[in-house]
């Protein structure tokens, strides 16, 4: 729950990939799946938001889907919670029920998972398959100068700190070790509450794994600032960014 509301803002992820198909496409999309789907968070906010919408959710980790199930798929109705598939599988072998999909959403960096070039290529050319032929895939990433450093973030949310700890990057490898922590006001934090070892992958490498995958196009959706050195929560395509301490932008893959 305190990772939810730490990390994830599905509502706005929704709003981006439902607006950036709708003007790529020139249609709305209705089958979405949601890769390392975790909690379904995401699809739950997918099908809420029409009655025509449909979400299949794809997890390796039997537990995580189970709370899934328990704390959000039982907040929707009925009627929402018969347009959403929960499939326990890796990625990798999604099968019939995760083809024909309009977009697939691979979100919260989960497919830096993919630690090698070439299973990450394959995983591309997989999601290409599972698409219709106008389909998309939408992918977000992090990066900039501070994204590699070995550091500890803090930022306050309601009730809690939710602390990033960047514990280790080796340049050799592009792995990186990071950890999520809580602290309370009172009580014991909660220390390594998750953990992520995973490949810091840059946004060229990414961008050419998918036109080896054989997208037709890859645009960068770069965010805009707010003023203040922050970020502004509007992200549009570019070519161009600029060098900053920590960004997170959208990849959009058209088939
Ligand atoms: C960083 S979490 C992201 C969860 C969720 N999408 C979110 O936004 O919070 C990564 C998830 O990917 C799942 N995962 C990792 N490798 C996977 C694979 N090969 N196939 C399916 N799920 C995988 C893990 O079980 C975990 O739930």
């Amino acid at each position: 729950m305190l990772y939810q509301m730490a990390v994830q803002n599905p509502e706005s992820e929704i709003d981006f990939v439902d607006r950036t198909f709708k003007r790529v496409r020139g249609r709305a999309a209705s089958v979405i799946r949601e890769d390392f789907c975790g909690t379904a968070y995401s699809s739950c906010a997918w099908v809420r938001r029409r009655k025509t919408n449909r979400a299949i959710g794809v997890d390796l980790h039997l537990p995580t889907l189970r709370w899934g199930e328990r704390h959000n798929l039982s907040t929707l109705t009925e009627e929402q919670r018969s347009r959403v598939t929960l499939l326990h599988r890796d990625v990798m072998k999604v099968g019939g029920e995760g083809r024909g999909v309009d977009a697939v959403l691979a979100m919260n960096f989960s497919w830096f998972y993919m630690t090698e070039r070439r299973a990450l290529v394959a995983y591309f050319k997989s999601v290409r398959e599972s698409l219709v032929d106008d389909g998309v895939l939408f992918m977000d990433i992090y990066g900039g100068y501070e994204a590699t450093k070995e550091q500890v973030e803090k930022r306050r949310e309601r009730g809690f700190k939710y602390v990033w700890d960047q514990a280790k990057y080796d340049p050799i490898s592009g792995m990186q070790t990071a950890h999520i922590h809580f602290e309370f006001k009172r009580g014991p934090a909660m220390k390594r509450a998750f953990t992520y070892i995973w490949r810091l992958y840059s946004l060229p490498e990414v961008r050419d794994a998918l036109m080896d995958a054989d997208f037709k196009r890859v645009t960068v959706y770069w965010e805009g600032d707010d003023g203040k050195g922050g970020g502004n929560g509007v992200f549009r395509p570019a070519t161009r960014g600029e060098s900053c301490a920590s960004f997170v932008s959208y990849v959009v893959a058209e088939k």
